[in-house]
């Protein structure tokens, strides 16, 4: 079985990719992951606030150090000025891409443009195959318009475009009023990949306590119809990049589905989280005999089965046609037909 893959311009030997969580921050479960059949790890976001908090910290700490004792440096493990800022980070991507055979994506999440040209720059000098650039972005600023939250992110994409050569990713949410618009864009902006989709943070509210909660529920497979949609109607239409999809994945399912939906990669977290890097195998399997079954034998045979066949051809009212056969289609047990 022939499951190879291009992401990114990358050659990976199998389309499923471990996506950015606490998993990959760590060499030994780096290794699990490729052991356990990864094509490729991206590694958790370095985000340029902790940086400058750390930065900030480290400073006042030396300052303090300074008025009290000239030698002040002594005070500080060595341990702690070597990891602070973005140096652990660099230093994880360094020794993850020398302990394994498979890409490794680093992930940054900036705040200012500075911020994500230079740290791009570091890491592409410490080795990354690649970036993801995690736009996470919430428009809460109601005097922000969609045209320029867009805008600002595809002048990042395109600024980070100019100054690395390895390949660029770019992770967005699904909340933008027209993505296929913007997508396109961050296309021309010089993009390898989209990564489809991140997962905003959603807050609750507890209420015995009467307070909102700030824990992290991890995904659930009937998340994957958002994707599904955008990456259905995104699949070969862009001009230079490939598509990841991450969400909901807890089965082999959920990655087949992407596959038929046009994704050159499909990205798990929450699965992994649940179950361990050994679930990578039984992904991998699950996809494998699914294709033996159905007498594929490669990934390449599978990938945009399902995709509309004339997407350009009025793509609102396709996309319009079976939201009303949905409705009215409903059949539940409390309707009366
Ligand atoms: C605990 C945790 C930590 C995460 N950390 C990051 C991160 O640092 N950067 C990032 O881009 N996404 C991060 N994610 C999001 C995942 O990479 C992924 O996009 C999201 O969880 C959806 O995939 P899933 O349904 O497989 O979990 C994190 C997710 C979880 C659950």
């Amino acid at each position: 079985m022939d499951l190879a893959t291009r992401y990114l311009g990358l050659a990976l030997h199998n389309p499923i990719v471990a996506s950015a969580s606490p998993l990959s921050a760590d060499l030994a479960t780096i290794r699990q992951m490729e052991d356990a059949g990864a094509g490729a790890i991206v590694l958790p976001s370095l985000f340029e606030e902790q940086v400058r908090d750390e930065e900030r910290l480290l400073e006042v700490l030396t300052n303090v150090g300074n008025d009290s004792n000239p030698e002040a440096e002594s005070y500080f493990p060595s341990a702690m000025k070597y990891n602070t800022g973005s140096q652990g980070y660099l230093d994880l991507i360094a020794r993850a891409r020398a302990a394994v055979g498979i890409p490794i994506i680093a992930s940054l999440n900036g705040t200012t443009e500075t911020g994500w040209i230079d740290f791009a720059q570091m890491m592409e000098q410490a080795g990354a195959s690649a970036l993801e650039l995690n736009f996470y972005r919430i428009a809460a600023d109601p005097t922000a318009s969609s045209t320029s939250v867009e805008a600002d992110c595809v002048a990042l994409v395109r600024a980070v475009r100019d100054r690395v050569r390895i390949p660029i990713a770019v992770k967005l949410h699904p909340y933008f009023s027209a993505f296929g618009a913007l997508a396109q864009q961050v296309d021309e902006a010089g993009a390898d990949g989209l990564v489809l989709f991140n997962r905003l943070y959603q807050p609750d509210i507890d209420l015995t306590r009467l307070r909102w909660t700030d824990d992290l529920a991890l995904s659930d497979p009937a998340e994957i119809r958002i994707v599904l949609l955008w990456l259905s109607r995104l699949a070969g239409r862009l001009s230079r990049a490939s598509l990841a999809a991450g969400t909901g994945v807890e089965s082999a399912h959920e990655v087949i589905k992407y596959l038929l939906c046009g994704a050159d990669a499909v990205m798990t977290a929450s699965s992994l989280l649940r179950h361990g890097p050994a679930h990578l195998t039984s992904l991998r399997t699950g996809l494998t005999d699914w294709m033996t079954a159905r007498g594929f034998d490669s990934v390449d045979t599978i990938k945009g089965l399902m995709r509309p066949s004339h997407p350009d051809a009025e793509p609102e009212a396709e996309v319009r046609s079976h939201y009303i056969r949905s409705l009215t289609g409903y059949r539940g047990p409390y309707v009366r037909h």
